[in-house]
């Protein structure tokens, strides 16, 4: 398999102008996006971007902390550039995210002087948040991950405990989904998430899900965000995961996909001076592997998966190269650190081509 796509690979001199990109090759399984920041929109990550792409996710350009970092003063200024540039060239958005509780600005936890924090201020601070930005972009963005990581990872809790659980429970999730349709109805609604792979979580999150639409709330799908590692990623459990939110009748948008060289570490921790951090030919090849898997297997799905988007344009930035270890570079993605597709790619796209 691997020495078919190389060849492939040497025949082509790849160009950023008149190539058909992933959006291409994958028009007949899902629509291809990408995470981006708003540097991205020139040069050549903009050619990139545009011969490559069929819809955009604003990495973090449209998080509440940076729309809204006190209460009430709104900062579109990004946002409204990765909408412009969107519209521009006709590539879809999906909207990411609405409410994330673990990564909220401090305003929103913050009671007024002489007033306490009670669920009546929580649900009107989330329905102006919500009303405001889904409002801005109606008709602009067709899929908004309305909440985001909002269930515990660990078996006892439903969601994760603290004081907005305390305070406002299912019901701020709930309400989130609500708002977001009354600003637009036309929207579709996910809850995205990590993790989606493991049995407990996974069974919680359905759960809630479900719970919240027998009660009415209208709920379209599930983002499974797919932030893997070449070291363990299993195909039968992303399998299992797949057919577990397809039985839920969930639509699923992958939302979030890198593959890391590194096995995933939990939490953040200093670089050891020992760390050897390049790309050598060992990861290269079991990083293609790993590709060749997944896609194999998001496409025997299509149309359960409506949607894969990378976190991320090229290796010359990911989010990977500050987390867990700040200044380890890390090769994620399927175009290199000076935007030539790697082997990765071509094996992906070998089969369809
Ligand atoms: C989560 C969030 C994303 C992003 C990544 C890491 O997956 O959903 O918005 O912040 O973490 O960068």
């Amino acid at each position: 398999m691997l020495s078919s796509a190389c060849k492939l690979q040497e025949k082509q001199q790849f160009s950023l102008q008149g190539e058909k990109g992933l959006k291409d090759f994958f028009r007949h399984y899902f629509t291809m996006g990408v995470a981006i920041r708003a540097q991205d929109l020139r040069g050549q990550s903009a050619q990139l971007l545009k011969q490559q792409f069929g819809s955009i996710t604003a990495e973090n350009a449209m998080k509440m902390a940076r729309l809204q970092p006190q209460e009430g003063v709104f900062d579109w200024a990004e946002a409204d550039s990765i909408v412009a540039f969107a519209l521009k060239n006709k590539i879809k958005l999906r909207g990411h995210n609405l409410f994330w509780p673990e990564h909220l600005p401090e305003w929103f936890l913050t009671a007024p002087p002489g007033q306490e924090l009670n669920k009546n201020l929580l649900l009107q601070r989330l329905r102006k948040h919500i009303l405001a930005v889904v409002g801005r972009y109606k008709g602009k963005i067709y899929a908004w991950d309305v909440v985001n990581e909002a269930v515990a990872d660990d078996a006892q809790h439903l969601l994760r405990p603290g004081l907005l659980t305390q305070i406002g429970g299912q019901e701020l999730i709930a309400k989130a989904f609500e708002y977001a349709h009354e600003a637009d109805p036309k929207a579709l609604l996910f809850y995205n998430d990590y993790d989606l792979e493991k049995t407990v979580k996974r069974d919680k999150i359905i759960r809630l899900l479900q719970d919240l639409k027998s009660e009415g709330t209208r709920i379209d799908g599930v983002g499974m965000q797919a932030h893997w590692d070449i070291y363990n990623f299993k195909d039968d459990s992303v399998r299992r995961a797949i057919e577990a939110l397809g039985a839920a009748n969930m639509k699923i948008h992958i939302t979030e996909l890198d593959v890391s060289v590194y096995p995933w570490e939990f939490s953040q921790r200093a670089k050891n001076s020992d760390e050897i951090d390049s790309y050598t030919p060992d990861l290269e090849q079991k990083q293609t592997a790993v590709y060749r898997q997944i896609f194999q297997l998001f496409r025997h799905y299509t149309p359960l998966i409506s949607s894969v988007s990378f976190w991320g344009l090229s290796d010359s930035y990911t989010w990977l190269d500050y987390f867990p270890v700040r200044g380890r570079k890390n090769y994620p993605l399927l175009f290199d650190e000076n935007l030539q597709p790697k082997k990765a790619y071509w094996e992906i796209i070998q089969p369809i081509n």
